[in-house]
């Protein structure tokens, strides 16, 4: 693991959700700069000390050379050092679980699709949202066909918690997502918008095509945006809105996505996540439940208890995990529905292309096809 000190959020869940299921373990790790940091993560964790290194450039050296050496790189320090970490324990032989943005901006992205395929090694992206059961039914029901052709798809990502400068106020997730030179071109748009578009992707099955973006940085001082609005047009006709916030006070962590079709439409909302609801257009509402004998077998095998019984976020982190070890061991090029780095390039190329054109007062906008 790179990244993950005392005190993170994300680098604890990675590793709670890679050993959930027995098929991953933590060995090694560079987890701070402080060495006091790095070494209190270590002994918390079980790793040993001669596998606990002050830098990640010492662990990719050390590990290979060892006949137990580590297999897998958890990147998950903040964005900017997320390609170069990336791209040097892919070089190293490593295989990658990275977590998003992917990289800083859209040409580390398409220098890191250059040396995964060189590589030979597999990389994925924690979106974790598409770990969820009820997310993977609702990919399912839209594939199938069952609401017949997607008309329109709407997703709003809403949190609070930058409604306030806390970023002046030494807050340490707050500050380096405000800072450029660590999140990049995109603040809110980089941090949670890139999980909306990778949502909508993988829910609604069609790419998007076009955007109009309207992004802000509404609290002063803040040089990033921290709320986003827009319009999308997706391959095959679709239309759809696209909302990210962090300035939506009080909402925690809202992330809700609708995909309406000629027969019905479907809402999953992250606050009931174990639920997926079913409108038709002729027919009474379903509402499907996680766990359940009648659900596909995606969205079966995510669950890992009876229906009823609480799973989440880290169960979903889980399952990118477990999915992503199955792919390594059966010595596939592909990493099956765990987002990998055409997703990321996607998400880089949704990023750039919708700062830009906000700034420039663009208007609509085509995005590119990234790789
Ligand atoms: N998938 C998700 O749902 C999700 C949720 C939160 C964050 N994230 C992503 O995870 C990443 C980390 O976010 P966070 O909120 O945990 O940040 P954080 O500030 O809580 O943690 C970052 C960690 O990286 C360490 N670090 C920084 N530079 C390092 C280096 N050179 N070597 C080793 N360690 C180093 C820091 O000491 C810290 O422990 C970000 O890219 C963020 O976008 C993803």
């Amino acid at each position: 693991m790179v990244g993950g000190g005392p005190g993170s959020f994300i680098g604890p869940v990675h590793r709670m959700a890679a050993e959930l299921d027995g098929r991953i373990r933590l060995v090694a790790g560079a987890f701070s700069r402080d060495g006091g940091r790095n070494a209190q993560a270590a002994r918390a964790w079980g790793v040993a000390a001669d596998r606990t290194y002050g830098d990640y450039r010492q662990m990719l050296a050390a590990e290979p050379a060892r006949t137990d050496g580590a297999e897998l790189a958890a990147v998950v320090t903040p964005n900017h050092l997320h390609f170069e970490v990336s791209a040097a324990a892919l070089k190293a032989g490593l295989h990658v679980m990275s977590d998003k943005p992917a990289t800083l901006d859209l040409a580390e992205a398409r220098e890191l699709a250059g040396v995964v395929a060189s590589s030979g090694r597999l990389y994925g992206l924690t979106h974790v949202y598409t770990g969820y059961p009820m997310v993977r039914e609702a990919r399912e029901i839209v594939r199938r066909g069952d609401l017949g052709a997607v008309r329109k798809i709407v997703v709003e990502y809403a949190q609070g918690w930058l409604s306030r400068p806390i970023e002046q106020d030494g807050d340490r997730q707050a500050g380096w997502r405000a800072d450029p030179a660590q999140a990049g071109v995109g603040g809110c748009i980089g941090d949670i918008g890139t999980h909306a578009f990778n949502l909508v992707e993988f829910v609604g099955g069609a790419r998007v095509t076009a955007l109009c973006a309207d992004l802000a940085a509404v609290v002063p001082g803040r040089v990033l945006d921290d709320d986003c609005n827009m319009l999308l047009r997706f391959a095959g006709g679709a239309r759809g809105v696209l909302i990210a916030s962090q300035i939506s006070a009080g909402a925690r962590n809202g992330l809700n996505i609708k995909v309406y079709g000629e027969k019905g439409g479907l809402t999953w909302s992250h606050e009931r996540h174990s639920e997926l609801v079913v409108d038709w257009l002729d027919a009474p509402t379903q509402v499907l439940h996680a766990g359940s004998a009648y659900l596909s077998a995606t969205a079966r095998t995510a669950s890992r208890i009876p229906t009823g019984h609480p799973e989440g976020f880290i169960e979903a982190f889980a399952n990118l995990y477990r999915d992503f070890a199955d792919a390594i061991v059966a010595g596939r090029s592909d990493t099956g529905l765990v987002p990998g780095v055409a997703e990321g390039l996607r998400g880089m190329a949704f990023v750039e292309t919708a700062v830009a054109a906000s700034r420039a007062g663009l208007g609509w906008v085509p995005l590119e096809e990234a790789a």
